[in-house]
This record gives structure tokens, sequence and C-alpha cells, in this order.
């Protein structure tokens, strides 16, 4: 058996009916929180609440674009749990892959309204129930390698996690002063079904792909690697780390590719 690092904790994951979320779920599950999984897709988020167990896992649908959700969905957790130790913050899309001289203002705006006016949202309603009751809690979100690089994503998609960084150290500004940490992971390429969907992929080329641009060889990035990071970050292992972006990318962000020494 695992050891239990999150024991006692109750964590909140959105995004979590699918890849780097569904993961978390697990992962957090079998280090002994008790979850709220939230999503927008209720069948997939049911079956993976059933495949872990009733006693531990609850479903609650949640569209983070929505304020009022979302604070329904604190509310539940609330109302299950008694607190809320952990947000994680992971519900994103990709949107559309079109270039800028082509930029769809519509779909530039649904993009920021689900990874960035969505997590605000979430970090909102989380920081509230965790101040309110004087928890020391951990806000974890989720960027991307594209939060701190141009041209390894969509315009829109590249913008709106820079912005997500923007937010975390905002909020971590803030919420320090209660003792609640905000960080964020950066995955790399991860064959989800976001990735695999985006670029009409099937996730074993989704992963050559990743591989064949990774900095780091022989070993392919999984939504487990970036679930370990959220662990460590919702965990008291990492009990003075705050308004990090922590890069899980094996080195590709702090490489310059165009140079072979
Ligand atoms: N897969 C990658 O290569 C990769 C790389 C970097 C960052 N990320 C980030 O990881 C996070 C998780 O993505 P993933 O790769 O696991 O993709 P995924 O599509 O497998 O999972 C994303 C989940 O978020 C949910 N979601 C989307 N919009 C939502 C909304 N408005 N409200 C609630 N839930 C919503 C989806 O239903 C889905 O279950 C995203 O923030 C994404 O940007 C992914």
């Amino acid at each position: 058996m695992s050891k239990q690092r999150l024991e006692g904790k109750v964590a909140l994951i959105t995004g979590s009916a699918s890849g780097i979320g569904e993961e978390a779920v697990r992962l957090f599950a079998e280090n002994g929180a008790l979850i709220v999984a939230a999503d927008l897709q209720d069948e997939l988020g049911h079956r993976v609440v059933e495949s872990i167990g009733r006693d531990t896992v609850s479903y609650h649908h949640c569209d983070v674009r929505d304020e009022k959700q979302v604070e329904e969905t604190v509310n539940y957790t609330l109302e299950k749990y008694g607190k809320l130790d952990v947000l994680f913050s992971n519900a994103g899309i990709i949107g559309p892959l079109s270039g800028i001289l082509e930029f769809d203002m519509g779909e530039f705006d649904n993009t920021m309204a689900t990874n960035v006016r969505g997590v605000a949202a979430t970090i909102k309603h989380a920081a509230r129930a965790m101040v309110d009751r004087n928890i020391r809690g951990s806000i974890i979100c989720t960027t991307s390698v594209a939060s701190s690089l141009g041209g390894t994503g969509p315009h829109a998609y590249t913008i709106s996690k820079h912005a997500l960084v923007g937010l975390v150290r905002t909020a971590c500004s803030e919420l320090g002063a209660y003792g609640i940490r905000v960080n964020c992971v950066s995955p790399f390429g991860v064959a989800t079904p976001l990735a695999c969907t985006a670029y009409n992929l099937r996730p074993d080329e989704v992963e050559a792909n990743s591989c064949s641009i990774a900095n780091l060889k022989g070993i392919v990035l999984k939504a487990r690697h970036i679930a370990d990071a959220a662990l460590f970050l919702a965990s008291d292992e990492s009990a003075y780390i705050s308004g990090h972006n922590l890069a899980v990318d094996g080195g590709f962000t702090v490489v310059n590719h165009s140079f072979s020494t």
C-alpha cells in the first residue's frame, strides 16, 4: 500500500473525467484524500467515481465557465466533507488551431472563459471556503509549456496559459497571508483526449511526436507524471512552496533546441 500523503485532506479536482484530472483523482484517492471530482462530462465522471468507490470520491457536475456552478460545487464539497484543503483547478481546453491572421475572437473568448476566468472562479470560491474555516490549503492549477514559451500551442491557448501564471502569482500574493499556497504544474505534451482530438492523432502518435521533440529521452510523459507533481504540491511535502510554476517537461522550456553542441 502506498504512503498516504493526503491522509485527512479533502480535495476538489476540476476536469476530472478524463486525462490528467482523472489520473489525479485516482492518485489522490490512493493517497488517502476524500475527493469531489468535477467536470461537465457527467457520464465519464460517474464512471471514474464508480471505478474508485463512492466512499472516497463523489462526482459533481460543474462547468467552470459558470461561476454559479463553481460556487455550488464548492458548497457541495463543504456539505459532503465539511471542509476543503486542496483545489486542483485543472479543467482546460486547447481551443482552435487557427493562425493569428484568422484569429476567431469568439473562440478566443471561450478559451479564456474556460482556462482563465473559470480557474479564477474556482480559486475565488475555494479560497473563500479555506479562509472562512482557517484552512491552510493548497491550490494547484494546470498551465502548460505554452505558459512560458510561444510557438508550442495555439494562440488563444498560449495567451490563456500565460495569463494563468499571472493569476496564480496574484492569488499567491494575497492568499499567503492566510497560509494558503497557490502553485501550478506545467506539462509538456501528454497523450490525453485533449491532445489526441486537437491534432487528430492516436495516443501512440501523440507520444511519438512528444518523444521526438522532447529534451529528456528514454521516457514517455504520462498523465501520471503530472498527477505526481500535483500530489507533491497538494501535500505537506511542499509546505513552503507557493507561487511556483512547476514544469513537468523534462527541461523542454529551458533549453534552446536549435543549437547542438
Ligand atoms: N495533454 C497535454 O498535452 C497537456 C499539456 C499541457 C497542459 N495541459 C492541460 O492539462 C489540463 C487537463 O487536460 P488534459 O490533457 O487532461 O485533457 P482532457 O481533455 O483529457 O481533460 C480535460 C477535462 O476538462 C474538462 N473540461 C473542459 N472544459 C471544462 C469546463 N468548462 N468545465 C469543467 N470541465 C471542463 C473536460 O470535460 C475534460 O474532462 C488542461 O488544463 C490542459 O490545458 C495538457
